[in-house]
């Protein structure tokens, strides 16, 4: 980890004052270089208050980094305006999402804080080399990994909670553990969203076919399993 570099000037003015108000808070200490940048969000080391790696996960403030947002915010129920406002209600989701999905024991890297848009959580990795997402790190056995994965999206569909954006990238593959991460696109599962649950299924079964499984389970074998009803919506 590059401890050296401090990133403290990067951000807009409210998400720097955000990252403050979590150092002085004690949450985390100083942002201590990359992990991971996507489309939309940056995801940072840094420090507990006992010293323990973690990774800050922060939403880009800008226009630009919500353009499904009105779609989710709908289907969602809820509405706030102005976009630095959106992208907080967008960032408590997901961390709403995957603290319920760590309570009910999936392995998602464990929530700690929420503030704005930032959401701390563990660290996944060894000895600061954070792990790898499946799609890079096929270290890991196939068979018992759909098992598992289904598992997943079993457990969560019976409380009600669909990822949305399941896939090897949102797939952290720690010593040939699986960590889900991401659900910034979590929704909660009822007629109006099955299709994206559908799709999560999807996604996995076509992963796991190119991987060579020839058993997956169809998207009306899972579904039957999390809410047999569901399947007569259809
Ligand atoms: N808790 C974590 N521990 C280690 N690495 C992480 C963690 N959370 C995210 N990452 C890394 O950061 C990348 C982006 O995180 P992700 O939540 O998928 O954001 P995005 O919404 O930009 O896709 C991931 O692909 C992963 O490599
Ligand atoms: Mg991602």
């Amino acid at each position: 980890m590059p401890k050296s570099k401090v990133y403290g000037h990067v951000f807009d003015d409210e998400t720097e004052r955000n990252v403050l108000k979590l150092k002085s808070d004690g949450y985390i200490s100083e942002l201590l270089g990359p992990i991971g940048t996507g489309k939309e969000a940056y995801v940072f080391y840094s420090h507990d208050q006992h010293n323990n790696t973690v990774a800050v996960k922060i939403h880009r403030h800008h226009i630009g980094a919500f353009k499904q947002i009105p779609t989710y915010l709908r289907l969602r129920g809820t509405g706030s305006r102005g976009y630095i406002k959106r992208i907080d209600d967008w960032t408590r989701y997901e961390f709403n999402f995957m603290s319920r999905a760590f309570n009910v024991g999936v392995s998602v890297p464990e929530p700690m804080r929420n503030y704005k848009n930032i959401i701390v959580m563990a660290f996944i990795g060894e000895d600061d080399v954070p792990a790898k997402p499946a799609v890079q790190d096929r270290n890991f056995e196939v068979d018992s990994w759909y098992k598992k994965i289904t598992d997943v999206i079993v457990l969560l569909g019976r409380r009600r909670i669909i990822h949305g954006d399941l896939s090897p990238y949102n797939i952290l593959n720690l010593k040939g553990n699986p960590f889900f991460i991401d659900f910034s696109q979590a929704l909660k599962l009822s007629n109006m969203t099955l299709p994206y649950l559908v799709r999560d299924i999807t996604t996995i079964n076509s992963w796991f076919k190119s991987l060579g499984f020839a058993d997956t389970k169809s998207e009306d074998e899972l579904i039957k399993l999390i809410d047999p009803l569901l399947l007569n919506e259809q």
